[in-house]
């Protein structure tokens, strides 16, 4: 069975890199191709579960869009918008909040993760996925690309709607099924144990619109292996670095470099001129592109988005304010 709305949401934590493209981004971009409607949403109320910070939110949503769209994101073909612009969203996760099962939220690993290292555990952080379900159902979406960390989060959009279906005694959201987003995770560039992030520090990712020469910098001072060894497998430092070639759409070079170093005679300085050539020519046009998108186009082009969005979401709110009995056209009737 194949969705006929896809809906994702991205935090607006700064400029895209490298990991959010091949991760997600790039799969965005693909499936409007298909016949499905496509939603992508920047969640702003999501970001603040992690701290409130009202100086830099705004010009980084603006930000995200703007990168969003230089990647390829359609705005005619898809609704690009911002979480905040739409209120409902907030409104059905209270909803879902009553729907949602305490046990379930307990054992979200990324809540764990997440609540582990910060030092204000916000009760926002724990029904975050609830706020994600409510993004994902305020627009009857049946499915999600996201990458296999998010799959938990899916799980619980399923079991708050069916329980909101046989509560109310109707199949009134779908069955959400996720799309996962399959190919390799992209690595820090300075720890290539972790997954690449921003959080990490400057040095760990390459951001899509740096500069090719600071782009370039960062690949060659990229954490690999002494190399001159032959060995079986390659170290995670060199494998990412092949990874990032091939995904740049190097194939052949990917696979001859990744021979060389298993026999331990990679020049591991040929490989980065390498892969930094084929990430810059790649991001080329994308820097291109969102050059050309000023502050003015993109706070248009969010609005327009936020109207379509909100033209799916008001009915479908109503429906659920009737179903539960809340509302005062439920008091009025
Ligand atoms: N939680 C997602 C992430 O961290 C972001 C997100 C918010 C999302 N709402 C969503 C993803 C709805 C898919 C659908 O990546």
């Amino acid at each position: 069975m194949s969705a006929t709305r896809i809906f994702s949401g991205i935090q607006p934590t700064g400029d895209l890199h490298l990991g959010n493209y091949f991760g997600a981004v790039r799969n965005w971009v693909a499936l409007q191709e298909g016949a499905a409607d496509t939603i992508y949403c920047v969640v702003d109320y999501h970001a603040i579960t992690g701290g409130i910070d009202a100086d830099v939110l705004p010009e980084r949503a603006l930000q995200l869009a703007g990168d969003l769209v230089a990647c390829g994101i359609d705005p005619e073909r898809s609704i690009l918008f911002v979480q905040s612009h739409v209120p409902e969203h907030t409104e059905l996760a209270w909803v879902f909040n009553a729907f949602a099962a305490f046990g379930d939220l307990s054992r979200m690993t990324q809540f764990k993760d997440k609540s582990g290292r910060a030092k204000h555990v916000s009760s926002g952080l724990f029904t975050y996925p609830v706020l994600q379900a409510a993004d994902i159902l305020l627009y009857l979406s049946d499915g999600v690309p996201v990458g296999e960390d998010q799959s938990q989060h899916l799980e619980l959009t399923r079991s708050i709607a069916r329980r909101f279906n046989q509560v109310v005694g109707e199949d009134y959201f779908p069955d959400v099924q996720t799309l996962l987003t399959e190919g390799k995770r992209i690595m820090s560039l300075a720890d290539p144990e972790r997954k690449m992030s921003k959080s990490l520090g400057d040095k760990h990712y390459v951001g899509l619109m740096e500069p090719p020469k600071r782009i370039a910098k960062k690949i060659r001072s990229a954490v690999t292996d002494a190399g001159g060894e032959a060995r079986d497998e390659l170290s995670p430092g060199v494998a990412n670095l092949v990874g990032l070639l091939r995904l740049a759409g190097e194939h052949a070079a990917a696979d001859q470099y990744a021979e060389e170093a298993k026999r331990g005679d990679l020049l591991y300085g040929h490989l980065k001129v390498a892969v930094a050539d084929a990430v810059v020519a790649m991001l080329e046009p994308f820097q291109e592109r969102r050059a050309q998108l000023s502050n003015a186009d993109l706070r248009d082009l969010l609005a327009d988005g936020a109207s379509r969005a909100s033209a799916i979401a008001k009915p479908v709110m109503e429906d659920v304010r009737r179903l539960i009995g809340v509302g005062a056209r439920s008091i009025n009737r």
